[in-house]
């Protein structure tokens, strides 16, 4: 279940309906796809997107996403933490940056042109869009993994325009899912 955490006034919101609520209000779609449908070893690239299909072409006829393929991260990754480097700095997309979460966890950082910053920690089941031209960066969260369905409007795919506001330094990427109860102090 998704966390939002109001960086600035230190508010969490759990709820499902209010995240719901909040994240609409900043035309920031979240959904829950059901992820008891895959099983733990059929998570090739094959299977993750034929076993989502119908929930894909649903979406994607909804926001014109043409290509659909699947990142996989873990701390076996080679240069896992230069690649982090590059999604960590806040930066903004001409399409949408749309995420299905299969395993493992992140935060999404958004910087909305109300200058309000609030991070979104996403986790199995998750899926959110953050919308063309919202400044915003990204981090993963204490277990360094990630099986995500990545969904693009452009097949040149994943193209970051970076502010260079530095903006990104200010914020720890705390992550509060209920694998880190109790181990806080330990999260990146
Ligand atoms: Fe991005």
């Amino acid at each position: 279940m998704v966390n939002v955490n109001i960086t600035d006034s230190g508010k969490i919101i759990r709820d499902h309906d209010e995240v719901c609520g909040f994240l609409g209000k900043r035309n920031i779609r979240y959904e829950r796809w059901d992820i008891s449908k895959i099983s733990s070893s059929e998570r090739t690239q094959e299977a993750i997107l034929a076993t989502f299909n119908e929930e894909i072409e649903n979406i994607s006829n909804k926001g014109g996403y043409t290509t659909a393929d699947v990142i996989n991260i873990d701390p076996k990754t080679p240069n896992l933490e230069s690649m982090l480097e590059k999604f960590k700095r806040e930066h903004r997309h001409s399409e949408d940056e749309v995420r299905f979460i299969i395993d493992g966890s992140g935060i999404f950082f958004i910087h909305t042109e109300q200058n309000e910053v609030f991070s979104v920690e996403v986790e199995p089941g998750d899926l959110l869009s953050v919308p063309a031209g919202t400044k915003h960066w990204f981090d993963l969260c204490q277990d360094r993994r990630i099986i995500a369905i990545r969904l693009f409007q452009d097949r040149s795919g994943w193209v970051p325009l970076y502010t260079g506001s530095g903006i990104d330094g200010k914020y720890e990427p705390v992550c509060f899912g209920l694998s880190y109860i109790g181990n806080r102090g330990d999260s990146p």
